[in-house]
């Protein structure tokens, strides 16, 4: 057992505030060490942490005996290089979804984390959200019976201001929104689905902001991800120089246990939230709004055979929850920090999901970028099934 988990931080802006909900010292965990490119995120960093190591370099925090984990909350093209590097030097990770850009790369993940028998954790944190939890808890209580169908829309409000105005907005950097985004809501609809995609097939398109030609100059400290709240899209303005991912895209997934769900992303809906539907053999969830602490949710029950009750025959409101993500943040850290200090053995996410998620949305993105054909998605090694369990 642990005494004190040892926690570094890579990328300590934006998202690597989840970090500060792991700093409990003389509770089990604490922050050490963070690791930023920009010296203004360092800065802030050594404000709040003013005793911890600090580099512009994350390969160093990867060398240090005096640390036993890490968050990797950087841009999705860096996860597999600092992930594989820091399994290998034996380290911990909790590292941030997507696992990886392509299939192969969260494999190589996997296989470094069973070559080097270290703990690894992906930040799949939608699986910690309330109104996510009720529709599970509905699910296995039977209410609805077996299920046979999920279908996610997913009403990106501030695509123009989250992922199209930085790296997010280019293939090389996130391959495909389908990813970037997508991972969250692909993951949770194989967790609900008790499943996980075996053959997939899309459409989808560049249809707005390709259209807007005001970009800026990639000036690199500048602060990207802020919401705006920039209204009709086409008022948008100073757009990442290169933006070729899709803002458009409907996908179809057959998973391995027959379901078939349909996912569909548009990031240019004036409202932001998921809407999830699960129809089982006795009976239909479906929730509206999806952050208890921003816009209310609820989770509505049919399963009564008549027209349209516009509430649901039975209707759950969810309460509303401390932290981030609706209240998901402090929860999922709490489950990595018990994880890696031994107190659990299990935990709601697992990297097995994560990577058939990213795998789900790589076959996504081949079908919508060829001739939307069906595409098989790659299974995983038995060895690796077997060593996750
Ligand atoms: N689970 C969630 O709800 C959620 C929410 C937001 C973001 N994310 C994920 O978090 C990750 C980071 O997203 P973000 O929006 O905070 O990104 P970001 O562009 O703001 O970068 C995060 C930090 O990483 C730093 N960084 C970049 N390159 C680095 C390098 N080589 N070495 C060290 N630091 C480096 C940046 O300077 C920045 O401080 C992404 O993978 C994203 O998908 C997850």
């Amino acid at each position: 057992m642990i005494q004190e988990l040892r926690i570094g931080v890579i990328g300590t802006s934006q998202r690597g505030k989840l970090a500060d909900h792991a700093h409990k010292p003389g509770q089990g965990s604490r922050v050490v060490a963070g690791a930023d490119t920009k010296p203004a995120a360092l800065n802030e960093f050594r404000k709040k942490y003013p005793d911890a190591f600090t580099t512009t370099d994350w390969r160093e925090l990867a060398g240090r005996d005096d640390i036993d984990a890490v968050f990797i909350l950087t841009p999705d093209f860096l996860h597999e290089e600092m992930a594989v590097a820091l399994l290998q030097a034996g380290k911990s990770i909790y590292l941030e979804k997507p696992m990886a850009l392509s299939t192969e790369g969260c494999d190589n993940i996997l296989r470094a984390a069973v070559a080097n028998n270290v703990k690894i954790f992906v930040g799949h944190n939608m699986r910690y959200m309330s109104v996510i939890l009720k529709m599970k808890e509905l699910i296995d209580s039977g209410v609805i019976g077996e299920v046979k169908t999920a279908w996610c829309r997913h009403f990106v409000g501030c695509g123009g201001d989250f992922y199209y105005q930085d790296w997010h907005a280019d293939r090389s950097k996130v391959h495909s929104l389908l990813l970037q985004k997508g991972a969250h809501d692909l993951d949770v609809l194989h967790w609900l689905c008790g499943g996980y995609a075996t053959r997939v097939n899309g459409m989808g398109n560049l249809t707005v902001y390709n259209q807007i030609d005001d970009r800026h100059d990639d000036a690199p400290n500048r602060e990207y991800n802020i919401f705006r709240g920039t209204y009709p899209p086409a008022a948008q303005t100073q757009l990442n120089p290169t933006i070729d991912v899709e803002d458009l895209s409907l996908v179809q997934m057959q998973l391995d246990n027959g379901v078939l769900c349909t996912y569909q992303q548009c990031h240019y809906t004036p409202d932001y939230w998921r809407n999830y539907t699960v129809i089982g053999t006795k009976g239909r969830i479906e929730n509206c709004g999806d952050d208890p602490n921003n816009g209310g949710a609820v989770v509505r029950l049919w399963n009564k055979h008549v027209r349209y009750n516009r509430d649901g025959d039975v209707s759950y409101t969810i309460p509303k929850q401390t932290g981030s993500h609706g209240g998901a943040d402090p929860v999922i850290v709490a489950e990595f920090v018990a994880y890696v200090r031994g107190d659990i053995e299990r935990t709601a996410t697992n990297p097995i999901a994560a990577r058939m998620a990213v795998a789900a949305g790589c076959a996504a993105t081949e079908s919508l970028r060829s001739d939307s054909r069906c595409i098989q998605v790659p299974p995983l090694d038995k060895s690796i099934i077997d060593y996750f369990g």
